[in-house]
């Protein structure tokens, strides 16, 4: 049997974990149990997250070869049937549980999947395509009924308690050396008479308006009055967010236009903008767009599936608090997620008195919904698209270089990075803070989501993959520490065409 530890830091120091204690009651458990020992895999994180998908003990099948028929439908324990899984513990909240419990529960719950009250919200799928993400999505379109029944805003939830892209000084370093490119280009009389910048996925404009009030005050005490020139263009795809990061830069009038973007997919609202934006900025936004996780499993490429559910007893006590079955939850839910909580009021008047009741349904169901994970085989990473013009080759070097792991693939960030770079300028930059793994090595040794921030998703974002195709499209990557807060986990990827 395996037992892979990854929180190593944590086993040294003042205050070690206790994670013989927590292992040799699981260990009992699985050897009364009928499973298949060699085959078993045990993997110890430390989940950060307080609001995660994850239960202090999942069990995670690994698959032989393509799923047919699924195995939950087969009723029996992967164990018993010789199969292989994983059994992955949270080890921050190990140390409270009973763990003998927990396990004997899982262990059961294997053999018998319709004992454990799980309500599915969907199939298996891969990450990037679970419902999770619709979640996500709703947050951002309906931000202001969250804020208002949480009371706080979601700039609470960051690394830091605020958004990094409103650091001064940064700003006021990034502005200086746009300004010198432009003063290069002047001076050639290269520049165009429009200077465009673009920032992506704006939240509540706090950045923007940090950028712009900085400009205005440097544009003011520079030789050439860059503000005249300076287009600014916001995009997200929350109309809802657009309106309120425009309110935070009213001031700035024409300077500022805003557009719908997918931020996966920027040239379809952007591409005008090709080869012409000297800075394109995004913050805290590849960290929250839509990834599948892979793994190296005994040499074995796979693809991590998940399945959304909600646990028994929350799914009966939601159930009860809004007066149907645990069974029709997932077409409640659904509604939720296509309507959002103002329509769904229209739609389930019955269930519904107010926008009030529906949000309240939302942040419980959010807060109680949990990812069922299992393995299933990659025939060749050729045959796996990680975007529209990216295959699975690219992923080759990491799965393969450092044994046996698991990773992310940040689907929707390596579609955004690889579509961003055409729309610099020859001399522009992309710039992004963000929750970057700088190491493939991290992965062995860290939890790096997926985590719920929250009514959103964060899962950090693999730095060398970006790295890998920046450089492919002839661009320079650079991750570095974040200058105005070195010690801390977000980092500042910059991209710009190689010299
Ligand atoms: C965590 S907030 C970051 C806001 C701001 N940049 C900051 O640092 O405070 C994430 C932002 O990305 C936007 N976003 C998420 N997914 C997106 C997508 N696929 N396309 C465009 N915007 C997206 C959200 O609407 C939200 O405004």
């Amino acid at each position: 049997m395996r037992i892979d530890i990854r929180p190593v830091s944590r086993l040294r120091g003042e205050h070690p974990l206790d994670v013989a204690g927590t292992l040799g009651p699981v260990l009992a458990a699985l050897a009364a149990s009928p499973a298949d020992l060699p085959r078993v895999m045990l993997t110890c994180d430390w989940v950060q997250y307080k609001a995660n998908f994850r239960d202090v003990a999942d069990c995670r099948p690994i698959l032989e070869g393509q799923p047919s028929p699924p195995w939950r439908e087969e009723g029996t324990a992967p164990s018993e049937a010789g199969e292989a899984m994983e059994i992955a513990l949270d080890l921050r909240r190990t140390v409270d549980a009973d763990m003998p419990a927990v396990i004997g529960k899982l262990l059961a719950e294997q053999r018998d999947p319709a004992s454990s009250g799980k309500i599915a919200l969907e199939g298996w799928v891969p990450g990037r395509s679970s419902c999770i993400w619709q979640f996500n999505a709703l947050y951002w379109q309906a931000l202001s009924f969250w804020e208002q029944a949480t009371g706080r805003e979601y700039e609470q939830a960051l690394p830091g308690g605020e958004s990094d892209a409103r650091n001064t000084a940064a700003v006021r370093e990034l502005i200086l050396e746009l300004f010198k490119v432009w003063d290069d280009l002047d001076a050639r009389d290269a520049l165009p008479p429009e200077l465009y910048v673009v920032e992506l996925g704006v939240g509540n404009g706090n950045q923007a308006k940090t950028w712009l009030d900085e400009f205005v005050k440097l544009s003011a005490a520079h030789s050439r009055d860059y503000y005249r020139r300076l287009h600014y263009m916001m995009g997200d795809y929350s109309p809802h967010v657009l309106g309120r990061a425009m309110k935070a830069v009213a001031q700035h009038g024409d300077h500022v236009t805003t557009l719908v973007v997918d931020a996966t997919h920027p040239t379809a609202s952007l591409g005008f903008l090709r080869g012409k934006a000297f800075l394109v900025y995004i913050s805290n936004v590849y960290d929250n767009l839509p990834t599948d996780e892979v793994a190296r499993i005994g040499g074995r490429p796979y693809q991590v599936e998940v399945s959304a559910y909600l646990p028994g007893a929350e799914a009966a006590r939601l159930g009860q608090s809004i007066g149907v079955t645990p069974e029709r939850l997932p077409d409640v839910v659904g509604k939720l997620l296509k309507l959002g909580p103002e329509l769904l009021c229209e739609a389930l008047p019955q269930h519904f008195a107010d926008p009030g009741q529906a949000v309240t349904f939302w942040r419980e169901a959010w807060g109680a919904v949990r990812l069922a994970e299992r393995y299933v085989p990659l025939p060749g990473l050729d045959t796996y698209q990680i975007a529209e013009g990216l295959t699975g080759e690219l992923l080759r070097t990491q799965l393969e270089a450092d044994g046996d792991l698991r990773m992310h693939v940040n689907n929707g960030a390596l579609s955004s990075f690889a579509r961003t770079l055409p729309l610099l300028h020859p001399f522009g930059r992309l710039q992004c803070h963000d929750l970057f793994v700088t190491d493939i090595r991290q992965y062995l040794t860290a939890f790096c989501g997926p985590g719920k921030y929250d009514g959103s998703v964060v899962n950090w974002v693999n730095g060398p993959l970006l790295r890998h195709v920046g450089n492919r499209a002839g661009f320079s990557v650079d991750i570095a520490p974040f200058s105005a807060r070195p010690s801390s986990n977000v980092k500042t990827l910059t991209a710009q065409v190689r010299d």
